[in-house]
């Protein structure tokens, strides 16, 4: 990849601390795995709102997939019908909400609120048009994080198009994207655009980007169906804490009242197990799906989601737990 390009894809803020600490906050967990469990076979599914999950991996939303292969969100998309998981697709991806539905996977859409809420509102009712299963409202992106890397770089992707906004505003971002995004999005939401969102919509909720066990109370209490505890991948608020830090806390505080996810860092089984005996129904990954596709386009993508199913099965299989249903708490210190 060009290196402005590989840098807005592996790169986080600042000085990248929580980039960095979403990997060794998992490095610093243990397993502490039972043994003489009949463990001949495993079943890691999970049902996540309504749909079977092949396993309690799900594909995270990420912007420009066209940057890493021409094939974009397309080839995402299918590599996750192929595995039999979600897909969530960004509000900024280079094909259509449309052309993505078309590619067989189960799939929820991100949402990015713009100022001018006839946009958001206009995307909603695509993505309901669409067959999408839910939205997932960003949250933890008011404005965008300090990305130096960005600015070092010269990252300026004002040649892309973003597919899901060229027949309601100019699909070209002037000034750069970053520019583009801090002129269009609306970095005033409360909780009250949460109850805006649900007075337009019956997809279910899911709301991405909380760290704070009051904050995921709060996103119960405003009748969401899912909480993702989410730094961004290390991209917006530099030493944030970790997800999996986050977690178990969250998911006390949620205490089953709504489904709790977590992402950032994730990239092996043992990984995924941590998460789901810390509280969570299923985990997110970003980064490697988009290393898998820049790589091998869809077979490159299928194969990361082919891998991980792999890991998480072995890690199963050598905690002793034959189903994601019964992770004792305990398994982690
Ligand atoms: C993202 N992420 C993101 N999140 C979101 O809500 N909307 C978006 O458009 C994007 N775009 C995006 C682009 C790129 C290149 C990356 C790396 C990430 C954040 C993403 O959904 C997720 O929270 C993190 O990527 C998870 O961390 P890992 O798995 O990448 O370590
Ligand atoms: C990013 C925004 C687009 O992380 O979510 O690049």
């Amino acid at each position: 990849m060009e290196p402005a390009l590989f840098e807005y894809y592996a790169g986080g803020s600042a000085d990248n601390l929580t980039l960095r600490d979403n990997r060794t906050a998992f490095e610093r967990l243990r397993l502490n795995p039972r043994v003489l469990v009949d463990v001949s076979a495993v079943d890691p599914s999970v049902e996540v709102l309504g749909h079977r999950e092949s396993m309690p991996v799900m594909v995270a939303p990420t912007a420009m997939a066209r940057l890493a292969h021409p094939d974009g969100e397309l080839a995402i998309a299918r590599a996750a019908a192929r595995a039999g998981v979600t897909q969530v697709l960004s509000s900024l991806s280079t094909y259509s909400i449309e052309e993505v539905a078309g590619a067989g996977a189960n799939t929820w859409f991100q949402l990015y609120v713009f100022k001018d809420r006839a946009i958001s509102e206009h995307l909603v009712r695509r993505v309901e048009a669409a067959g999408y299963r839910a939205l997932v409202l960003t949250v933890d992106l008011p404005v965008p994080g300090l990305r130096e890397n960005l600015t070092r770089s010269g990252f300026d992707p004002s040649d892309l198009t973003m597919s899901n906004f060229t027949e309601v505003m100019k699909g070209h971002q002037e000034g750069g994207f970053f520019t583009y995004i801090h002129d269009n999005f609306d970095g005033s939401l409360t909780w009250d655009d949460v109850e805006w969102l649900h007075s337009i919509t019956d997809l279910p909720m899911v709301v991405k980007g909380v760290l704070r066990a009051d904050d995921a109370v709060r996103a119960v209490e405003a009748g969401v169906a899912g909480v993702l505890v989410s730094n961004h991948g290390g991209r917006q608020l530099d030493t944030a804490i970790a997800g999996i830090d986050a977690l178990p806390a969250i998911a006390a505080a949620v205490d089953g009242r709504a489904a709790v996810f977590v992402d950032g860092g994730i990239r092996r089984g043992t990984d995924v197990v941590k998460a789901l005996a810390l509280g969570a129904r299923a985990v997110l990954v970003g980064r490697p799906l988009l290393w898998g596709l820049a790589v091998g386009g869809e077979s490159g993508a299928a194969d990361v989601l082919a891998m991980l199913r792999a890991e998480v099965e072995n890690a199963m299989a050598l905690c002793g737990v034959p189903s994601v249903t019964d992770l004792p708490p305990d398994l982690v210190t």
